[in-house]
């Protein structure tokens, strides 16, 4: 495999999920850690394991299933990645953005991303959702940005616009539909830590002094492989814990994906709440 992606790789991979689906899917969504089970809502539902698609990072860890949903939901034609691959399992940046660029070339337009992580604002509790405002890339700023590499002009241009990474009409429209359908909603900033060890408590506290009020280990690179393209996001983060800060609380995986189980119906009442109108 090349150090970098290319344009006859991502065209492979999206042409062994084109041979599979009989759909165009519009809306693309990214389901995190715990999070999966949204997907069984998918209607008509062709199933492609992530393994049956070269190139595709597929996930090693429990509470990813690592398989591609394609189907129905409220009236869309969505493509749902049941799990997701992360840079500390191994892989390059570059390859954590493949699926981004596979659904860029199958067409999709709106990206929905979910992810687990810990609270380092207090105001949160496990169980909360938290729609994604704005991030703080600190891998990227660290050097591991996943547009590293020769630019893929067909996608986008060597200096991607980042003022406005999480849409406006997306934010403002989740928010209403939280209200309507009565969805707990808190709001604020992810940053993505590379992992796979948790935050000391001193890492936490200067993540609290920088502006983050959820913190995870997915996402971001991601989202800047669909911004890169154009691709208009909306995220959401299930909050799984509390960020230890005070070194009392210890926090394990097996935290992370109970808490799921409290999220996913909230996140799955308001993801079908959006889906008409994005
Ligand atoms: N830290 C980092 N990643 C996470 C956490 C956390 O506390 N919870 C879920 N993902």
């Amino acid at each position: 495999m090349p150090k970098f992606l290319t344009i006859q790789q991502i065209d492979q991979a999206a042409q062994a999920v084109r041979d599979r689906i009989s759909r165009q899917p519009e809306i693309g969504m990214i389901l995190g850690s715990g999070l999966g089970g949204l997907a069984e809502e998918v209607a008509d539902a062709t199933i492609v394991p992530y393994a049956e698609i070269p190139g595709w990072p597929v996930s090693t860890i429990s509470g990813h299933s690592g398989r591609l949903v394609v189907g129905r939901l409220e009236g869309r034609v969505v493509l749902v990645m049941q799990g997701r691959a992360h840079y500390y399992e191994g892989y390059s940046m570059s390859r954590i953005g493949l699926p981004i660029r596979v659904m860029k070339r199958l067409g999709i337009e709106t990206l929905i991303v979910t992810n687990a992580a810990g609270a380092i604002n207090p105001d949160f509790s496990p169980g909360d959702l938290m729609l994604i405002t704005d991030h703080l890339n600190l891998i990227g700023m660290a050097g591991l940005n996943p547009l590293r590499g020769p630019n893929l002009d067909e996608f986008g241009p060597r200096f991607p616009d980042m003022s406005q990474v999480y849409d406006r009409q997306y934010l403002a429209l989740a928010r209403k539909v939280a209200q309507e359908r009565e969805v707990p909603l808190q709001e604020g900033v992810y940053v993505s830590l590379a992992g796979p060890s948790f935050e000391t408590p001193a890492d936490l506290r200067f993540l609290r002094l920088i502006g983050a009020d959820a913190v995870g280990m997915s996402t971001v690179p991601e989202v800047i492989v669909a911004r890169h393209s154009g691709i208009r996001v909306l995220g959401i983060s299930g909050i799984s814990n509390k960020a230890n800060l005070d070194g009392n609380t210890i926090t394990t995986h097996e935290e992370v994906l109970e808490a799921g189980k409290v999220i996913v119906p909230r996140l799955t009442t308001l993801i079908k709440g959006v889906l008409p109108d994005l």
